[in-house]
């Protein structure tokens, strides 16, 4: 992996004094308001993307101590365990585990939600790819998609979960669901005006098509992007911004469906939407790596962050701390926010987020020379800024106050620093988002691990930008140190020669079915792999695919639906998966509770679970055939647009090309 370079942060803020309260949505103003004209201005009334100074809640906030859950997770897991018996209850009834009642199993269980099964869903990296295959898992797993649950299907895994993490172009997918209300995938793809959200035809560095929510031409989408940045240099306090803030605002335009990409909505704002707040919809994490000051690579024992709705921190024993989400920004020193300063909020900005978690990708944005349709004079008035904003570091996010600042500063590498800086998640080799499902205060019994990684490239050898394991093997060789361990139970991984020869990379796997034989001490959860394969399309689309026609799309998402559900269970020997899926979600619960396993499950473990077989000779060269028919995508009405912002990107991004 080559190394990427360090942090220089950008403007200098100036001070002034304004307060203001953030609403959910405040990119609701006009557009017209907005962006008259190419100045530095502040948008009217509440702040839109920049921070604020807010009202302090009666108790002032301050850094917790990583010892256990936060109370408002574990106030919100009460409803949402609860919530998730019925649709396990049906989803279980339905799959039909031959010689089980489930129902009955269920009911015996219901009033006693630690006996019940506690299901995670985990979405890789790897840009638009993880983005597409991810959701058509996600739809998969989705009892609102028409048709997926029916004979063969699996629907019902997502009303069934309590967790679902994202990261990277898999932080896109999850980000873009909760931003826009948990919405469906399907509810999504069916929206095809011209700026609709997912409207990928357009490259990110050409803004969105002009219609419905968008109105901007590339011009004002530019205007738009640098004014709402500036308003947050400029906002009172220090806000240092980096290439990730153009770059998370870019993305909110195809992610988040609001006037202008929705400058003013924040990750903790997800806290007070119904499905969310009523423990109607899985816990959303994004995970990004930090990286320390001074060092250039990320190493897999750097600490993995995690934002959820109501926190932003990590369970890894050097950082060890949680800050409150709604209030990161807030001026925090030694743990606590001292007396004097104010509460601010709003850094928390759910596309800059989104943007952290995929920094890698950051520097699409300094490919603008690439693109039609700005005029000269701004595209170099803007290149100038964007580079020196990036010259170094340009893969960074800088989150400034630093919230760690002097916490746990015997363990904490960060605790001198006024700034964090943070990067895309899959940085350390970790491209699958495990980090906040394995930590033993969620107790999370079965993690589904979709990986859309580009683990080969090596195109002589092989077919490229399909995953084989890479990415398991990482978090298990984390596991294994036992300084990072800190309590986590892994399942042993083989190595991915092993992977290939026997098949663990073209269709799911099941790893740590064996609950008294992980690594570390105490439960860890099982895992099951699902990996991206060809069924009707080859979704082996390059990391730096910048844009995708609606066709091209939909058939990466229809793939990924067939990945998550084995081609609705037509695939060759993959018929029994539904129940094989069933007694993974099952299997812990099974164990914790004393009972016999049905004989279906028992065939279902011998055939799908790693036995600790090592097969780790040189694999052939590996060129999967599409399962079924390939999906056709070709029309004659389409025009081949040159990938130029790829190739770009590409050539500055060679050495990260497994993500
Ligand atoms: C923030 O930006 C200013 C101006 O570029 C710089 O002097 C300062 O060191 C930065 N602060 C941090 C914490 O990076
Ligand atoms: C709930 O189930 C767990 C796991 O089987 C068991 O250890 C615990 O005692 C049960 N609690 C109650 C109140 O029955
Ligand atoms: C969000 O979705 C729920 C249904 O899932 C709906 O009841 C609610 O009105 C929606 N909220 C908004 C703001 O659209
Ligand atoms: C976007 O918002 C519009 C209007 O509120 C709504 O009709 C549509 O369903 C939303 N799209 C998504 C993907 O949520
Ligand atoms: C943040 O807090 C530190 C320590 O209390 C202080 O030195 C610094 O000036 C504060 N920064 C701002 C912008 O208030
Ligand atoms: C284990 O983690 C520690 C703490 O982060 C790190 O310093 C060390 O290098 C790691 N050990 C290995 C073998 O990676
Ligand atoms: C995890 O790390 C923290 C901070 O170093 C430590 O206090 C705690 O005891 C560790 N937990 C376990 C289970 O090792
Ligand atoms: C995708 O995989 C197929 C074989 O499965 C291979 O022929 C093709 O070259 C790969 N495409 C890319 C973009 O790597
Ligand atoms: C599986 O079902 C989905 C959704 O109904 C459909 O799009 C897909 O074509 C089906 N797969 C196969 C192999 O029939
Ligand atoms: C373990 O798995 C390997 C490869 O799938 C298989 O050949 C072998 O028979 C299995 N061993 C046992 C004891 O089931
Ligand atoms: C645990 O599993 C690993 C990997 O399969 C194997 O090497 C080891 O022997 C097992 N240990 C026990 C006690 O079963
Ligand atoms: C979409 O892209 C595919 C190639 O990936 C191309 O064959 C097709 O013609 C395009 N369709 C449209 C409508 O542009």
């Amino acid at each position: 992996m080559k190394t990427p370079p360090i942090l220089v942060a950008s403007a200098f803020a100036c001070l002034a004094n304004s307060s203001a309260i953030l609403p959910r949505d405040n990119g609701a103003q006009s557009a017209t308001d907005a962006f008259e004209g190419w100045k530095r201005a502040s948008p009217q009334g509440p702040n839109g993307y920049a921070p604020a100074n807010v009202d302090c809640p009666s108790t002032r906030p301050s850094i917790r101590v990583a010892s256990g859950l936060s109370d408002e997770e574990s106030a919100w897991l009460e409803k949402r365990r609860a919530n998730t018996v019925q649709p396990l209850r049906e989803l279980l009834t339905r799959i039909n585990i031959r010689g089980f009642d489930a129902g009955q199993y269920i009911d015996r269980h219901r009033d006693n939600a630690t006996a019940l099964p506690n299901v995670g869903i985990a979405f890789s990296g790897g840009g638009y790819r993880a983005m597409l295959n991810g959701a058509g898992a996600l739809a998969a797993f989705d009892s609102r998609t028409p048709g997926s649950t029916g004979a063969g299907h699996i629907g019902g895994l997502l009303q069934a979960s309590t967790y679902i993490a994202g990261l990277s172009g898999g932080g896109w997918l999850v980000g873009s669901i909760y931003a826009n209300n948990f919405t469906s995938v399907q509810n999504t793809i069916d929206q095809n005006d011209d700026g609709d959200v997912w409207g990928l035809g357009n490259s990110i560095l050409q803004g969105p098509k002009t219609g419905s929510v968008q109105i901007l031409s590339t011009t004002d989408y530019y205007k738009h992007i640098f004014e709402s940045v500036s308003t947050k240099s400029d906002a009172p306090g220090v806000f240092n911004t980096s290439l990730t803030d153009y770059w998370g605002r870019a993305l909110s335009f195809q992610l988040i469906n609001a006037t202008d990409g929705g400058p003013g909505y924040t990750f903790s704002s997800i806290q007070d939407d119904d499905d969310f707040k009523n423990g109607n919809a899985p816990m959303p994490f994004l995970v990004a790596d930090e990286r320390y000051p001074g060092q250039r690579e990320i190493s897999l024992s750097t600490t993995n962050v995690e934002f959820n709705p109501f926190e932003m921190g990590s369970f890894d024993p050097t950082l060890y701390g949680f800050v409150p989400m709604k209030y990161l920004g807030s001026n925090f020193t030694d743990g606590e926010l001292p007396d004097g300063q104010s509460c601010t909020a709003g850094l928390d900005n759910l596309g800059f987020i989104m943007g952290t978690s995929s920094s890698l990708f950051n520097t699409a944005i300094l490919q603008l020379e690439t693109i039609d349709g700005v005029p000269d004079v701004l595209k170099k008035a803007l290149t100038n800024v964007l580079n020196t904003i990036g010259q170094q570091n340009n893969d960074v996010a800088d989150y400034t106050p630093n919230p760690f600042k002097g916490f746990h500063s015997g363990s904490n590498p960060s605790a001198a620093d006024d700034s964090l800086a943070l990067v895309d998640g899959g940085l350390d080799g970790q491209n699958i988002p495990l980090n906040p499902l394995i930590q033993p205060a969620r107790a999370v019994d079965v993690i589904f691990a979709i990986d859309s990684s580009a683990d080969f490239w090596a195109p002589t050898t092989s077919a490229e930008n399909w995953p084989n394991g890479t990415s398991l093997v990482a978090t298990y060789e984390r596991t294994t140190n036992e300084t990072m361990q800190n309590g986590t139970a892994f399942p042993y991984i083989p190595d991915t020669n092993t992977f290939i020869n026997l098949g663990m990379n073209n269709r799911p796997a099941f790893f740590g079915c064996d609950v008294k034989n992980l690594t570390g001490e105490g439960v860890g959860p099982m895992v099951v792999y699902v990996p991206n394969s060809p069924y009707v399309y080859n979704s082996n689309t390059t990391t730096f695919q910048m844009s995708y026609n609606t066709t091209e799309r939909n058939a990466m998402i229809q793939n990924g639906y067939n990945v998550a559900t084995q081609g609705n269970a037509t695939r060759a020997n993959g018929e029994d998966w539904p129940t094989c899926l069933g007694c993974a979600i099952l299997s812990r619960s099974f164990d914790r509770n004393g009972e016999t396993v049905p004989d279906a499950c028992q065939q279902c473990f011998t055939k799908y679970c790693w036995n600790g077989t090592l097969a780790s000779q040189t694999p052939p060269p590996y060129f999967p055939q599409m399962v079924f028919g390939a999906v056709n995508v070709k029309s004659d009405v389409g025009r081949f647009v040159p990938n130029l912002l790829g190739f770009a990107l590409a050539a500055a991004l060679s050495g990260y090309l497994m993500l």
